[in-house]
């Protein structure tokens, strides 16, 4: 990898997070091996698709609905969703290495057959989704970047939501979760000004997890840590 691309051979994007880790287990390195390109949700990267064309969601879930989470972390909600959601397709983004690692483990123990994985960065999919394709996403503990002058690093600015409010159908739902309020407070002001509506009609709803809600790695850490989880729910207008 040079410094100026992603293994997947992605243009540099100014990715400011981590694409490895620890050392893998021999096991994980096995998954990554043996899951990982069966797992694909179709020409992704900029190698093998220079044009960007755009994906065959019909060849990959058939007339399912498909859903995508942003940065799935260690893969304990995509996984928990695709078992509770059987007659959707969903993909999941992430570009920590390790991370997808320990997803395509939990995909084994729990042998959930309509997921698709990206080890990479959800602008990747943005190019070659097609527009009005996804009828969810989620992203669940976005990177904080707690510094005012990272706050433009964060998920919820125009160059990663004008994109993503593109790949979603009018209707459909966006639920952001985060533990720091300076990052509800940026949401519930970007957000909207990408086409859609904040649903919460009082506190309940933003503090209260959603019905279908399984606790993630960083929200465990946050609960550790003293802080508290704000739940936002979105629908594309
Ligand atoms: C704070 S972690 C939260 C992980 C997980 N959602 C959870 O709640 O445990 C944020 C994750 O977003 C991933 N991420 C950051 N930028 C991303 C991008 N552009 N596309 C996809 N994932 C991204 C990071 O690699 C990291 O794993």
């Amino acid at each position: 990898m040079t410094r100026d691309t992603h293994p997947s051979g992605a243009p540099w994007r100014n990715f400011y997070g981590r694409f490895k880790g620890k050392g893998l287990r021999p096991s994980q390195e096995a998954y990554l091996d043996e899951d990982l390109a069966k797992l694909s949700p179709g020409k992704v990267g900029w190698e093998e698709n220079p044009e960007r064309s755009p994906l065959d969601l019909q060849a990959l879930f058939g007339d399912k609905p498909v859903w995508l989470e942003i940065g799935f972390g260690g893969g304990e909600h995509l996984v928990h969703q695709a078992a509770a959601n059987p007659e959707v397709g969903i993909i999941g983004a992430e570009p920590y290495i390790n991370g997808v690692a320990m997803l395509l483990g939990k995909i084994r123990t729990a042998g959930v057959s309509n997921l698709a994985v990206h080890p990479g960065d959800a602008r990747d999919l943005f190019d070659v989704l097609p527009d009005g394709s996804l009828s969810r996403a989620f992203l669940l503990y976005p990177d904080p970047w707690p510094k005012k002058r990272h706050h433009r690093r964060r998920f919820v600015t125009p160059e990663h939501l004008e994109p993503l409010s593109r790949k979603l159908k009018p209707g459909a739902i966006f639920r952001v979760a985060t533990d720091i309020p300076d990052y509800v407070r940026q949401t519930l002001q970007q957000v909207p000004q990408h086409g859609f509506e904040w649903l919460a009609e009082g506190p309940e709803d933003w503090r209260q997890p959603w019905g279908d809600w399984i606790s993630t790695r960083y929200e465990q850490k946050a609960f550790r840590e003293g802080r508290t989880p704000h739940y936002l729910t979105f629908r594309k207008r």
